[in-house]
């Protein structure tokens, strides 16, 4: 750890594309992101943005035909992009970053019980933990932490217990052998809306509790409300703004990161605001727009945008926007 600035993760001029016969899909190109200790983290952006594509770089579980291109993936001092299998095994994965996959409480094992599938985990994982009794009683424990009631849910199979329910053993999965890193893809996605504020909170508590740093990716905005310090936009592989929650949503400075925000209802001053959707669809990452990628879709396009790429504009501490609209000429 860089004691100094207290950064647990430092991802430096990433690009992972999939590399195809028909071209090259540049689904992270040249993102630069950092995650402190203890802080929770969003990364926010439309459909087929890269951001699952990230999270995978950072575990080095890409599927095919993903590729790191080039950048550096720094956590702890050490560069995940040059580690081996055998070292991303045993001092990395789950001991150290964990992920909750999307749509994972779906991928739990329907014909074994919630019991069985924590303990293979527990077993097949922690070196430390050799009988089986130790382990049960560390399942019971993670259970208890996620606020499920271990005696009901251990003897349950998947079918028998409910979306959010389901969706807390898998973080209680996550948790196994207490990571500093958790990295969170649409932890609430497919849940109603009351469960999904349970399981934020639940997030948040753990969190808070354990002192652990949350990678979370979600399309929620009002997620990423509750629960985020600081939060990454993406736009077609490219951060575009990042800064603390409050100037991201009182202060937006990226024209995409606006129309995000302004297609969210919300109640502002005691009244529904109107709801802009945003015009036009995300480009295709095998050739996407030249100069600014969001420039097709932008309500402030000027000449320059079509031709070169915005630079990142420091705006203030801790908050940046790369946009034409805030470089001085
Ligand atoms: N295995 C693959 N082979 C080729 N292209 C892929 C592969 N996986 C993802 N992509 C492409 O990479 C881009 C980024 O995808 P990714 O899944 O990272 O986006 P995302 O932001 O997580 O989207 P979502 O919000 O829908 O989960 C998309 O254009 C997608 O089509
Ligand atoms: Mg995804």
């Amino acid at each position: 750890m860089n004691s100094e600035n207290n950064i647990l993760l430092d991802i430096r001029k990433l690009r992972v594309y999939y590399v195809m016969s028909t071209g090259s899909v540049k689904a992270v190109d040249d993102v630069d992101l950092t995650i402190k200790n203890n802080e929770v983290v969003a990364l926010v952006g439309e459909s087929g943005c890269g951001k699952s594509t990230l999270a995978y770089s950072i575990l080095r579980i890409l599927p095919y035909p993903g590729e790191i291109i080039s950048g550096e993936i720094i956590f702890n001092g050490m560069d995940l992009t040059k580690m081996d299998e055998e070292e991303l095994r045993k001092k990395i994965r789950w001991r150290n970053i964990s992920m909750i996959f999307q749509g994972a409480m779906n991928s739990l094992n329907p014909v074994m019980k919630i019991k069985d599938q924590l303990m293979e985990a527990i077993i097949y994982h922690e070196d430390a933990i050799e009988d089986v009794d130790a382990a049960y009683l560390k399942a019971i424990e993670l259970i208890r932490r996620v606020g499920l009631d271990p005696d009901r849910v251990l003897n349950s199979y998947p079918h028998e217990l409910s979306g959010g329910m389901k969706q807390r053993v898998v973080i209680a999965m996550s948790l196994l052998l207490n990571p500093r890193l958790v990295i969170a893809d649409e932890p609430t996605t497919a849940l109603d809306v009351t469960t999904q504020a349970n399981i934020i909170d639940l997030l948040k508590d753990i969190q808070r509790e354990i002192g652990i740093s949350i990678l979370l990716i979600t399309h929620d905005l009002p997620v990423v409300a509750e629960i985020a310090d600081r939060v990454y936009v993406m736009y077609a592989g490219k951060i575009v703004e990042y800064a603390d929650i409050y100037s991201i949503f009182k202060n937006p400075q990226h024209p995409y990161t606006e129309g995000l925000i302004n297609s969210v209802p919300s109640l502002v001053e005691g009244k529904l605001r109107k709801l802009t959707i945003m015009k036009g669809e995300p480009p295709d990452l095998i050739n996407p727009p030249k100069g600014c990628r969001f420039h097709p879709r932008c309500p402030y396009k000027m000449d320059i945008c079509e031709k070169e790429e915005p630079p990142p504009v420091k705006l203030k501490e801790g908050h940046v926007a790369n946009c034409w609209l805030h470089v001085k000429r």
